[in-house]
């Protein structure tokens, strides 16, 4: 049995054509259903829905094989437990500082609001820049507006949020699409049958989005 952890809305929805094209198609609507557990056409693979931010955890523990996680979820949960072999290219966006339209650098110690706090830290650290870092789990566009902080970091892709808000884009941290993660030790139990997925999953991916 091969297990795919997959979270709903994007990274579901673009992730099921590149499926489909081998042949993996879910029985019933993963969307719709509120199974967590779906089987798929092939009978010995079948999708786990879980929480973005959650797909390297099952991953790594090997409660999934593989699965499909943005590279800014994989930046933050950071470590060298899992493989990364296939950019899907998938749900592309900036991971980006962001400040309040014209506001002056502040003086002292930088407040920044964001949910990637691992990636935040790393990143001040690597220009020696003090920064007291505030957790948010999400609406991280509010902090500068009501001056929980100074700055927030977070996925730009229209730019639309930062407008709505009165903020905007400053310093590109990394540019970002979602990946296919593997198991280290599927990798290797089951490797004709990933390697054959990974490769059938390579010309989908070049398919639908060339470079
Ligand atoms: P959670 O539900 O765990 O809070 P989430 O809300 O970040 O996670 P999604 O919004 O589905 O989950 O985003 C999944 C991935 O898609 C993100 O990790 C990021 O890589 C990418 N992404 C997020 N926002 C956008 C966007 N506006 N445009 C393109 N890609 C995006
Ligand atoms: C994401 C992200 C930003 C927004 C950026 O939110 O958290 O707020 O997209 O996209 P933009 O630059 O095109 O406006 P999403 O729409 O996924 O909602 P979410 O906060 O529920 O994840």
């Amino acid at each position: 049995m091969l297990t795919i952890a997959l979270s709903k809305g994007r990274i579901l929805d673009d992730t099921l054509p590149l499926l489909a094209a081998a042949g993996i198609v879910p029985t019933e609507n993963p969307d719709k259903s509120r199974k967590l557990i779906i089987p798929t056409t092939l009978d010995d693979v079948r999708l786990l829905i879980v929480r973005a931010t959650d797909v390297p955890t099952y991953v790594e523990h090997g409660a999934a094989d593989l699965g499909v996680a943005g590279k800014d979820v994989l930046m933050e949960y950071g470590g060298q437990g899992l493989y990364e072999p296939l950019d899907l290219r998938i749900a592309q966006c900036k991971l980006m500082t962001a400040g309040a339209v014209g506001a002056p650098e502040p003086k002292g110690r930088l407040r920044v609001a964001t949910k990637f706090v691992n990636v935040a830290k790393r990143y001040y650290a690597e220009q020696g820049r003090q920064v007291d870092i505030i957790k948010l789990y999400g609406s991280m566009e509010l902090a500068p507006l009501v001056g929980l902080a100074d700055k927030i970091i977070d996925v730009v892709d229209t730019g639309n949020t930062l407008r709505a808000n009165g903020l905007e884009a400053q310093e590109l941290i990394a540019t970002i699409s979602s990946r296919l993660v593997v198991n280290k030790a599927s990798m290797k139990m089951q490797h004709a049958r990933i390697q054959l997925l990974i490769d059938t999953l390579r010309d989908a991916v070049e398919a639908r989005h060339p470079r």
